[in-house]
């Protein structure tokens, strides 16, 4: 498939890996209207996209995202309520409703500076690697406003409320170890590794069955917010949906390795997936 190329994005492939990259490093990723239009067209020109398996959203240059665009998100607006309303939109869109509904796996991979509402976007993607020298902050406080859009509830989402808390008034910076002490991203790994060590795990997880990936991915985005009995009924359904969904047959393929043939231990890996009328069902 041949790339739609955009002014402030780029997209790189490396087998099943698609880096999508905010490409406007000489202003650290700042995100302005333009980012944000052409963030919501790459999205959505690989959401149907089969060569993507995996999805890794990174910065160019220095930073993985410095925010919003002072100049031209903020005051380039300020009169414009028609340019103003649809960057809103797709700003919400492409970061957040998009993001974290994207059918594969994803994995923001954090190169640099990601600051304010760059947060928003590292939160939405299912799973996020730092660099050690990584540099993270709510800064809003420091020029007189709060972490806006869905910052200050993605913040109280990903760490606790003491942390939350005391990042968004002092606007104080952390770096990659502070962020996974924290429970803002996963691991991280020196800046000279990231790269390798994001494909990694995307080679990891595209030996997994993808079906049930995404359910597992929606499944626990979905619980948080329920209650106990409310979760039950959901995952019942789900599972079921699961089933229904799952090409691959993984459920019977898995059972079948373990119990008959005792080929693999579900505990310790995977299952050897198998094409698709291969499988005996049970
Ligand atoms: N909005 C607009 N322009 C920006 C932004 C931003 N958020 N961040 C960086 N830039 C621009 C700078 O103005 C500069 O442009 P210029 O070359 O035309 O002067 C260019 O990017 C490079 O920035 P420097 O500050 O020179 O780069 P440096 O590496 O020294 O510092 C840093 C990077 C720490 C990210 C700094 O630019 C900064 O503090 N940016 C603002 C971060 C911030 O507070 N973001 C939250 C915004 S609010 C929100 O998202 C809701």
């Amino acid at each position: 498939m041949v790339d739609k190329t955009f002014e402030t994005v780029k997209i790189e492939r490396e087998g099943g890996v698609t880096f999508l990259i905010m490409n406007r490093p000489e202003k650290r990723n700042a995100m302005s209207p333009q980012l944000h239009f052409d963030m919501e067209d790459a999205v959505d020109s690989l959401w149907h996209d089969e060569q993507t398996q995996v999805l890794v959203l990174t910065g160019a240059g220095p930073a993985f995202c410095a925010g919003q665009d002072l100049r031209l998100y903020f005051r380039g607006t300020e009169s414009d309520p028609v340019t103003q309303y649809k960057a809103h939109e797709a700003s919400d869109n492409w970061r957040w409703l998009k993001l974290t509904r994207f059918p594969k796996l994803t994995i923001a991979m954090v190169n640099g500076y990601c600051f304010g509402g760059g947060l928003t976007q590292m939160a939405a993607c299912d799973l996020a690697i730092s660099a050690d020298e990584a540099l993270f902050g709510a800064s809003e406080i420091n020029w007189g406003i709060l972490p806006g859009g869905n910052v200050s509830w993605i913040m109280t989402l990903l760490m606790s409320y003491r942390h939350a808390m005391h990042y968004a008034v002092t606007g104080d910076t952390f770096d990659g170890k502070r962020a996974v002490e924290i429970g803002a991203v996963n691991y991280s790994v020196p800046l000279a590794n990231l790269r390798e060590e994001t494909i990694a795990l995307a080679t990891r997880m595209m030996k997994k069955n993808p079906a049930a990936v995404r359910f597992t991915k929606e499944a626990i985005r979905t619980v948080r917010t329920m209650s106990e009995v409310d979760a039950r009924d959901y995952l019942a359904a789900k599972s079921a949906a699961l089933m229904f969904r799952d090409k691959e047959g993984g459920r019977q393929q898995g059972m079948r390795q373990f119990l008959d043939e005792k080929s693999f231990r579900p505990g310790l890996g995977d299952y050897q997936r198998r094409p698709s009328g291969s499988d005996t069902k049970e």
